[in-house]
């Protein structure tokens, strides 16, 4: 269920496409879908429909159906019985409750057994705002109870209904059927089913978790910042668990995939999106942003470094090291043993074995070689305003500080270019190439003086 309006997140954006550790509420959802492999998978739109749809459409094996307008819960689970098959089991789940476990809906799905109704409950010591979960004296589940409905005794009762429940379809569509909106809120209530499998001798089971975390719906800005904390501690944990050592699991944030092999030390502060991978050994120091990356074993990347490889992707190889305060852009393509160092930018650009860029330089549309040694200060000028050029710098070059590479170029294997140089041709291997106005002195030259008034 996708459909509701979602007016006190305060935004134009649908709720459910609000982001939690980068992925859209809905999103995390579906997701959970595929982990316990549903036959099919209905989403009901109907607030921001045609933004919620525009980001479902690239998915495979996703059906939508619009609910207009929005009558409540019944009503959007009336508008996705059509579309499904009658014997299967239907697993109703909210597109703003995000962090739902695959296992959890398991457990759910094997209590309803494909003929009882299974609901996922929650015991709780804060129930205001949900249903009620309301037992008779025996303690078999009667009813569902909103709390505007609740009268002050069932208020109290501090089981409450997650929003989640399983229910062969079959049985769901005659109860649907029968829903009125006599109700305080004048809603199609989904939760009055059970009522209707009560009189008709269905089992209602109910199963009751106590990790709140999992049934939390997400209502307003101040719950999504809370929630993207704890989503986060628990992708911390996750990765503690694997063997990585984190100097502080209250201060990372990953906004994506991130794939840590052996020994991986991650220092605070830092943020992986996309997909992001990191071999054996490799270190990252504070404050670095990693996004769309697949880093070599053995490589440190030091502190405040900003790597961004977009959809093209960075790699960098083994045993390199990269920063303080480097930036790494879409295409950086580095070899093993590669030093970038502080104040260094690189796009679209492979750099091989051995080769460095240790200061205040831009390497933009580049071939480096192995063991290159490209000077501080010395900038690629690849874009002449209208195109960009390539530039190809053989192996074992050395480029003097604070010269201009016009793109595009070839410099030989083993030359040198003298500092200050503005490189325009392309220069002889094994030479010393200069290309700067001579150096005079003028002996008898006389600084002005003051003039006196
Ligand atoms: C619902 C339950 C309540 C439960 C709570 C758990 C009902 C009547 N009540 O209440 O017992 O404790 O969830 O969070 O079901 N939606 C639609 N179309 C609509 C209305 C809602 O698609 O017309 C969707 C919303 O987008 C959301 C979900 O259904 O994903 C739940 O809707 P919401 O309005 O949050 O229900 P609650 O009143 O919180
Ligand atoms: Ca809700």
């Amino acid at each position: 269920m996708a459909a509701g309006k979602g007016t006190r997140m305060k935004s134009s954006m649908p709720k459910v496409l609000h982001r939690l550790g980068g992925r859209a509420l809905l999103q995390h959802v579906i997701d959970t879908t595929r982990q316990i492999h549903a036959r099919r998978v209905v989403v009901i739109t109907g607030h921001g429909a045609d933004q919620v749809e525009a980001v479902l459409a690239q998915q495979a094996g996703l059906q939508t159906v619009r609910q207009m307008p929005q009558l409540g819960t019944g009503h959007a689970m009336q508008q996705a019985v059509p579309v499904l098959p009658d014997d299967g089991v239907t697993l109703v789940l909210s597109g703003d409750v995000p962090l739902i476990q695959a296992d959890t809906l398991h457990a759910l799905l094997a209590l309803a057994d494909g003929s009882s109704l299974a609901l996922l409950t929650l015991q709780t010591a804060s129930p205001t705002g949900y249903g009620r979960i309301v037992r008779n004296d025996s303690q078999q589940v009667k009813a569902i109870v909103e709390e505007k409905d609740a009268t002050p005794e069932q208020r109290r009762i501090e089981e409450i209904y997650s929003g989640i429940m399983a229910v062969p379809t079959r049985l769901l569509r005659g109860w649907l059927a029968r829903l009125d909106n006599r109700n305080a809120q004048g809603e199609f209530y989904l939760t009055d089913v059970v009522k209707f499998a009560v009189a008709d001798a269905c089992e209602v089971k109910a199963h009751c978790i106590e990790d709140a975390w999992q049934v939390e719906g997400i209502n307003t800005p101040l719950q999504l910042a809370e929630m993207e904390r704890s989503y986060q501690q628990l992708q911390a944990r996750r990765l503690l668990d694997q063997g990585v050592r984190l100097a502080d699991l209250s201060r990372l944030d990953v906004r994506g995939e991130l794939h840590c092999g052996a020994d991986v030390e991650i220092d605070v502060n830092c943020v992986f999106e996309g997909k992001v991978s990191l071999g054996d050994g490799v270190r990252i120091g504070a404050n670095c942003v990693i996004i769309n990356a697949d880093i070599g074993a053995g490589t440190q990347i030091l502190g405040f470094t900003y790597i961004d490889g977009e959809e093209k992707g960075v790699r960098i190889g083994s045993a390199a090291r990269i920063g303080p305060f480097a930036r790494l852009r879409p295409g950086a393509d580095l070899g093993d043993e590669v030093h970038i160092g502080n104040f260094v930018e690189v796009k679209n650009s492979s750099l091989a074995k051995g080769a460095k860029a240790n200061h205040l330089a831009y390497l933009g549309d580049l071939s480096v070689g192995e063991r290159v040694n490209y000077g501080a200060g010395v900038i690629s000028a690849n874009y002449d305003g209208a195109n960009k050029h390539h530039t190809i710098i053989e192996a074992d070059v050395h480029i003097g500080s604070n010269s201009v590479l016009v793109s595009p170029l070839t410099l030989g294997a083993g030359g040198t270019i003298g500092a200050g140089s503005v490189i325009s041709k392309n220069t002889p291997a094994g030479a010393l190439t200069v290309a700067r106005a001579k150096q005079i002195s003028i002996a008898d030259w006389h600084r002005p003086v003051k003039n006196k008034k």
